[in-house]
């Protein structure tokens, strides 16, 4: 028996089998995951998860590194938009009362823009440009943050930009108060901007030449401290060109989302 089986195990088409059976079990979780996502969810793009609690850290760690700011502190700001009970039910709200409901799934989570609101928390931006704002997750994220940022004396700004003038629909008072949407091209909305900028996220139309291009529009604009976040940055080069050209560090958090099918996507960072 056991020369028979050392036998069949040295047959190609019996390893092929067994190595092949192992691979896919790295991926089946994920049909059920989506089986499951199919029934519960209503999106079709620009999914809503959360990050396991070892990718949070991950990045709290990558941005604590950007910003020469304590890790603990860090995670404390990231923690601070996690736990922000009123911000959640606002963005639930918003989306209820929204036309776009039906492809909304009523909860609150924010994946990588965590990394975003550490950033504004810690830098204290005086401008913040999102280029690509879709539902306004990003947005409204932002905008607590700088609201909070106010409460402890600093005061910001943010400009989103989109092409769709449906988009934003989830940013309305009292995160406006801080924040507008500019709406059209966002090349054309960024050719107009004179302010320094402090940090820029980019995130509209995802081709590698545009997202090339929003880089080279605001270099102009970028001083010393500012950092670029790229959201396109699990799909394209761009960024990492983009810094090497102009003598910038880069980095990049992979998204592990927790229960969720999506694969993730990214932050790309550029800083000084
Ligand atoms: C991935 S979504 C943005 C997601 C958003 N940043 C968030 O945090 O959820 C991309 C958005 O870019 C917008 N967009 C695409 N091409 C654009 C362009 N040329 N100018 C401005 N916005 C554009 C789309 O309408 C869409 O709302």
């Amino acid at each position: 028996m056991r020369l028979f089986l050392r036998k069949i195990r040295r047959l190609w088409l019996f390893n092929f089998f067994s190595r092949v059976i192992y691979a896919t079990t790295y991926f089946n979780k994920k049909y059920l995951q989506i089986l499951k996502w199919g029934f519960k969810s209503k999106e079709y793009t620009n999914y809503t998860y959360e990050l396991t609690e070892g990718n949070i850290a991950n990045l709290a760690h990558i941005v604590s590194v950007v910003t020469n700011e304590d890790y603990k502190k860090t995670l404390g700001y990231i923690n601070e938009a996690r736990n922000d009970d009123k911000l959640k039910s606002y963005i639930i709200e918003q989306t209820q009362k929204s036309k776009m409901k039906k492809f909304a799934d009523l909860r609150c989570d924010f994946g990588r823009r965590l990394g975003w609101y550490a950033f504004v928390r810690i830098m204290k931006p005086k401008i913040v440009v999102e280029t690509g704002v879709d539902k306004g997750l990003g947005s409204v994220l932002l905008c607590s943050a700088l609201l909070k940022n106010k409460d402890d004396g600093f005061t910001g700004e943010y400009f989103g930009t989109d092409i769709n003038p449906d988009a934003g629909y989830l940013l309305a008072e009292e995160y406006s108060s801080v924040g507008k949407i500019l709406y059209g091209d966002s090349i054309k909305s960024l050719e107009k901007m004179n302010n320094a900028i402090d940090l820029f996220i980019n995130d509209s139309d995802h081709s590698a030449e545009y997202e090339y291009q929003e880089y080279k529009t605001i270099k102009n604009l970028l001083n010393d401290k500012s950092v670029i976040l790229g959201d396109n940055a699990h799909c394209t080069d761009m960024l990492s060109k983009f810094c090497t050209e102009n003598s910038l560090k880069y980095l990049f958090f992979q998204e592990i989302p927790k229960n969720h099918w999506y694969p993730g996507a990214g932050i790309g960072i550029a800083y000084k």
